[in-house]
């Protein structure tokens, strides 16, 4: 990522946080809409993990410029997601209700310089957790699951 692409995720970021608990819930709502099979993975309660999500976001987007500082924390939440029973190709979904999310809340601020700017950032933490993640055993299915899951 450049340092103008860096800027422009930072500086939108800034404009969404103020909004942080409407983006969240737009987030959630339109990652439930486009897949509905990953919604009995989240608690029914889900005020805490949008708090947890948007500061998650927030100090990700905050030290993209020092990149190498948040990537242990994001390695080490890669792993505990395997265990939320995790697959690579839900962070395509989860990308995509984020720039929808995103869309939404910056409007005609969202140019396509953001746009892309964010879909790097996006690439490259869903990167990092992906092969995080590919270090560790999937958890087993045990009887239950295997019956409903
Ligand atoms: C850049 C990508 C992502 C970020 C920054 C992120 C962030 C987080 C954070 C901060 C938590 C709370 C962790 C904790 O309490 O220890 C969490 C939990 C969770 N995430 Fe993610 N996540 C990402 C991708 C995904 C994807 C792709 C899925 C798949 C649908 C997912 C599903 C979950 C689930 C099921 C939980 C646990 C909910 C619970 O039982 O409380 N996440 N995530």
């Amino acid at each position: 990522m450049t340092p103008e692409q860096i800027k422009l995720v930072q500086d939108s970021f800034g404009k969404v946080a103020p909004i942080a608990e409407t983006a969240a819930d737009i987030f959630y709502d339109r990652l439930f809409e486009i897949a509905p099979a990953v919604r009995p993975m989240f608690p029914a309660e889900m005020t805490d993990q949008k708090t947890k999500l948007m500061q998650t976001l927030g100090v990700a987007v905050n030290n993209l410029h020092q990149v190498e500082t948040i990537l242990p924390t994001i390695e080490d939440l890669a792993k505990k997601h395997v265990g939320y029973g995790v697959k690579d190709e839900h962070y395509d979904t989860v990308g995509e209700a984020l720039i929808f999310t995103l869309d939404k809340g910056l409007g005609d601020e969202f140019t396509p310089d953001v746009k892309d700017a964010w879909v790097e950032t996006y690439t490259l933490v869903a990167g990092a957790m992906k092969s995080a993640a590919a270090t560790v055993e999937p958890p087993k299915k045990g009887f239950f699951s295997k019956i409903f899951g």
